[in-house]
């Protein structure tokens, strides 16, 4: 499915948080978030989701869900938003209720969604005997047990170190090349972002409008080989280049 988000402005109260928000999100492509903190990025994946009607502008989404598709929209969180007292495969079923299914189709798409991300032999483990890198493997098991037609990623991989990181970026990735979801991805980092991406869009500082839309014009498959590291590292000096002024003064307001 693709998403089309048309003049959406909001504010909460009276602080203005997002302004002329234009942005098409193409079906099959991974679109990254970048922006300075509290420049309302969050706010705009709430709003494409539908958990948050925008005070301005419109999102429409077009084209068909994928075959057994629940929940359109999934979302998956820094924190992983885990219940502590229900195991992996609890909490990744917990995406499942309210949705008239039978307990064999439950189970199934459970142990589906499981063994997709490695994690079949800890179906009934708690997360507190979890890592970080584990966890989130849960909150993504939990996000595609919906099959959904758009994953809302913010800032999946920033709790975890940067090994793990990397390790959930190959897995992720390896899983998205199957059905190849279309996914809106919010971080606030520029090598993740390069690493996932078709395109990068920019936000300026609150209240956040578009800076600059940025297209990953490399393979992703060769995005870690030597010959793209040249190509690679001027993206990233173009993006930090957008970029570097909003966070400055982003971080001086934040600190008046
Ligand atoms: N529910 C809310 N009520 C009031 N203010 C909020 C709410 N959610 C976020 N904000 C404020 O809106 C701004 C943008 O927040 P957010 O979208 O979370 O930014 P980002 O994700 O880019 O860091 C911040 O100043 C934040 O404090
Ligand atoms: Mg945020």
């Amino acid at each position: 499915m693709e998403l089309l988000v048309e003049g959406v402005g909001h504010a909460f109260g009276a602080l203005p948080v997002l302004e002329g928000v234009d942005l098409e999100v193409r079906a099959g492509e991974i679109l990254s978030l970048i922006g300075p903190s509290g420049c309302g990025k969050s706010t705009l994946l709430a709003i494409m989701g539908g958990l948050l009607r925008p005070t301005r502008g419109r999102v429409a989404a077009r084209g068909t869900p994928p075959a057994g598709c629940l929940n359109p929209f999934t979302y998956v969180f820094q924190d992983f938003a885990l219940l502590p007292w229900r195991t992996v495969a609890g909490n990744v079923a917990l995406a499942l209720e309210h949705h008239p299914l039978s307990r064999a189709e439950r189970r199934e798409r459970v142990a589906a969604a499981l063994s997709t991300i490695g994690l079949a032999e800890f179906a009934r483990t708690y997360p507190g005997r979890l890592s970080g890198g584990m966890r989130q493997r849960v909150g993504i098991a939990r996000a595609l047990v919906v099959r959904p037609a758009v994953l809302l990623l913010d800032e999946p991989l920033s709790a975890l170190d940067a090994q793990t990181r990397e390790l959930l970026i190959e897995e992720f990735l390896a899983l998205w090349q199957r059905d190849r979801t279309t996914a809106v991805h919010i971080t606030h980092n520029l090598g993740e972002a390069l690493r996932l991406a078709d395109r990068i869009v920019v936000l300026s500082r609150r209240p956040g409008r578009i800076k600059a839309t940025v297209a990953v014009d490399v393979p992703r498959e060769g995005r870690t080989r030597p010959e793209a590291a040249g190509r690679i590292a001027a993206l990233h000096a173009v993006l930090w280049d957008l970029l570097r002024e909003e966070a400055r003064a982003a971080a001086r307001e934040l600190a008046a």
